[in-house]
């Protein structure tokens, strides 16, 4: 799976090596409770999650990135593209540590990663997910461009379903 850079930020593929980090991120109950793939705080919630964002890139060839912060080496969180078994569309999605709220990071990584699904995966619309109480959310969507679309059911939840079309 391709690496990609940005102004501030490294993509790369996530590993299990990210498990401490990954974990410390998802024990924060603000960063669990915004996911609309709802997901415990627990570390053995974390290792769940982090082997489905690996297990989908070898079922897909794609998947979240780790997103790291080229400054520090710092791990920020994961985004990337997302389209699991029963998702209306193919995703992007962004999830941060706590302390890297706040400086423009899941824009950023959010942009790379709908360019990429325009231009490696071709996709023809591109989606996000959001629960609607989830402002800081429902906001990096307006930044990438993405729209409100409609409001759907996803594994037991009302979400909002933000997104855009490949730009002609
Ligand atoms: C959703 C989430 C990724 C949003 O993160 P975020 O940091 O608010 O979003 P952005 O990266 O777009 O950052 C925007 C903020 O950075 C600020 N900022 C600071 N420096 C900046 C810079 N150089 N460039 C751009 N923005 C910058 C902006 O002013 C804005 O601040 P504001 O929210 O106070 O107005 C984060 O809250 C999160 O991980 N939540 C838990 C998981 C989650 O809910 N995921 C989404 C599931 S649908």
């Amino acid at each position: 799976m391709t690496m990609l850079e940005t102004e501030r930020l490294l993509l790369r593929p996530l590993t299990g090596e990210d498990f401490d980090d990954y974990a410390a991120m998802l024990a924060d109950p603000d960063v669990a409770s915004g996911l609309a793939e709802s997901v415990g705080t627990s570390p053995a919630d974390a290792w769940r999650s982090l082997a489905t964002f690996i297990g989908h890139r070898e079922i897909r060839g794609y998947s979240h990135w780790a997103v790291v912060e080229k400054a520090t080496g710092s791990f920020v969180g994961r985004a990337g593209p997302w389209q699991p078994h029963g998702f209306p569309g193919l995703g992007v999605g962004w999830c941060l540590a706590r302390r890297h709220w706040g400086k423009g990071y899941a824009a950023e990584a959010g942009r790379a990663a709908l360019a990429y699904c325009f231009t490696e995966l071709a996709a023809e619309q591109v989606i996000s997910l959001i629960l609607p109480a989830n402002a800081r959310s429902i906001a990096v969507a307006e930044r990438i461009g993405h729209r409100y679309l409609h409001d759907t059911e996803y594994r037991g939840q009302s979400v909002h379903v933000y997104g855009q079309q490949r730009p002609t």
